[in-house]
């Protein structure tokens, strides 16, 4: 009889679904581990009846083990215990940013083995960074980054060097207000995979390897606000994937190198307040895509080079011409002023009211002495009418 066979089989079938869909359930050891992980002041949210893979924030894999825990801006201010973060081993993905933790970045982090995301920006992390997190091999993106300057993390003497060279798997990697007072490591060099890297406000010191700006993968680049960083611009590869290069307040110099042209991503160039030098090369007239751009207080000489404009180069030059203007007050330049009010001939924006402080305008960045350094060209391409003053 063929019929009741394949009932069966369609049955059997049929009940083996169902048991194994059961058993994607939290493990007992998980959920008691995210229970003890803040102390004794767990969040809020998580009833310890309920099944901890559904509780907001906690993604499980399919055995039960969580993977995944993103608390970012939960207003938790106790320390991490340990022994609880040590149990939830098969993390992949951690987020504890924005919080108040007010201790140091417990070591047993390192135990963490299969880490690919960890962000604590601005999560309130003191004292040393453990070098032990050179152990989590696969680490793909690292976010210590502090958006104030009141972070107190820092590295110990080499330590950054040391967790450098062994996460040679790193895409990301954000540390801006991190204390490293040290030079930038050469190992920096061998993060192929780097797309990202932002040291901002860093107290990084000596030669910074030019090497890193060739890499393949490099898109995103900030180093300013390091004032005893030097180094010069290497010559750019012709597939250059950068987009934000930024060295402002660095103590970078030399020429801006004639390859400038091979960076054609290029959307933000920032370098004010560095020790430049020479031409501004030609070349920079083939990036289309420029929209943000400060050159101010460099010592850069000559004049532009007579080329074809492309619609951002014509304000980079106007700018240009803007800060070769002398005069040194708090506020808003006059010159400044009257130049960004014509810079547009007859139609100036619609947001900008010549009666305000013209670095609060829209799209303006200026420094400290009224000099306008930045423009966001973003602002008004959007406006079908704009065109430029000849
Ligand atoms: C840390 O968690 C463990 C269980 O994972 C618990 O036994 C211990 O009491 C906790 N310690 C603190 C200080 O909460
Ligand atoms: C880290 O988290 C913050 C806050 O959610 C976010 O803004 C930042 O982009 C994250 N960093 C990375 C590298 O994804
Ligand atoms: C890896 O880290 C250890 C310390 O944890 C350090 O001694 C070693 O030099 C590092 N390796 C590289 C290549 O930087
Ligand atoms: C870079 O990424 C590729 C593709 O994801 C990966 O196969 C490779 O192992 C990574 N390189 C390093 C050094 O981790
Ligand atoms: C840089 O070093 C100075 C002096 O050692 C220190 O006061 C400052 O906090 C450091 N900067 C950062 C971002 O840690
Ligand atoms: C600025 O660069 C010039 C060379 O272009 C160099 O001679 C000078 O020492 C640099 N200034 C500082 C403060 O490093
Ligand atoms: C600026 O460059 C000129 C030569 O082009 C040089 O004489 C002068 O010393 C430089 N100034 C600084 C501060 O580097």
């Amino acid at each position: 009889m063929r019929f009741p066979l394949t009932l069966f089989q369609f049955l059997s079938i049929l009940s083996l679904f169902c048991s194994y869909s059961a058993s994607a359930q939290c493990l007992d050891n998980q959920k008691s581990s995210l229970l003890t992980l803040f102390g004794s002041s767990p969040i809020p949210s998580w009833t310890p009846k309920t099944d901890c893979c559904v509780w907001k924030g906690v993604t499980c894999d399919v055995s039960g083990h969580v993977t995944g825990l993103d608390l970012t801006n939960h207003g938790i201010r106790a320390p991490i215990n340990s022994t609880s973060l040590t149990t939830l081993s098969s993390l992949r993905n951690l987020k504890l940013s924005s919080n108040l933790f007010n201790s140091p970045i417990p070591v047993s982090i390192s135990g963490l083995s299969k880490l690919t995301h960890f962000n604590l920006s601005n999560s309130g992390f003191i004292g040393h960074v453990p070098v032990e997190m050179s152990r989590i091999k696969g680490l793909e993106s690292l976010d210590l980054s502090f958006s104030n300057s009141l972070s107190s993390l820092r590295f110990k003497s080499h330590d950054f060097g040391h967790v450098i060279g062994n996460l040679s798997g790193l895409r990301e990697l954000f540390l801006n207000e991190v204390d490293i007072s040290s030079p930038a490591p050469e190992s920096l060099g061998i993060l192929s995979n780097l797309t990202s890297l932002h040291l901002s406000g860093c107290n990084l010191t000596g030669q910074f390897p030019g090497k890193i700006f060739q890499l393949q993968n490099l898109e995103s680049t900030d180093l300013s606000a390091n004032s005893l960083l030097s180094g010069t611009l290497p010559e750019f590869p012709s597939d250059s994937k950068l987009q934000t290069l930024s060295l402002s307040s660095t103590n970078f110099m030399g020429e801006l190198p004639n390859s400038f042209g091979n960076l054609r991503y290029l959307r933000r160039l920032e370098v004010t307040a560095c020790n430049f030098s020479g031409r501004i090369p030609s070349s920079l007239g083939r990036i289309s895509q420029l929209s943000h751009f400060a050159i101010s207080q460099n010592n850069f000489s000559g004049r532009f080079p007579p080329i074809k404009l492309p619609l951002a180069l014509f304000h980079f030059l106007s700018i240009f011409s803007l800060l070769c203007s002398n005069s040194a007050s708090a506020q808003c330049l006059h010159d400044q002023k009257s130049s960004l009010l014509t810079l547009f001939g007859s139609a100036p924006t619609p947001f900008w009211t010549s009666g305000t402080d013209c670095c609060l305008w829209k799209g303006i960045t200026c420094d400290r002495s009224g000099h306008v350094t930045g423009l966001d060209l973003n602002l008004f391409v959007k406006s079908e009418n704009f065109q430029f003053a000849q």
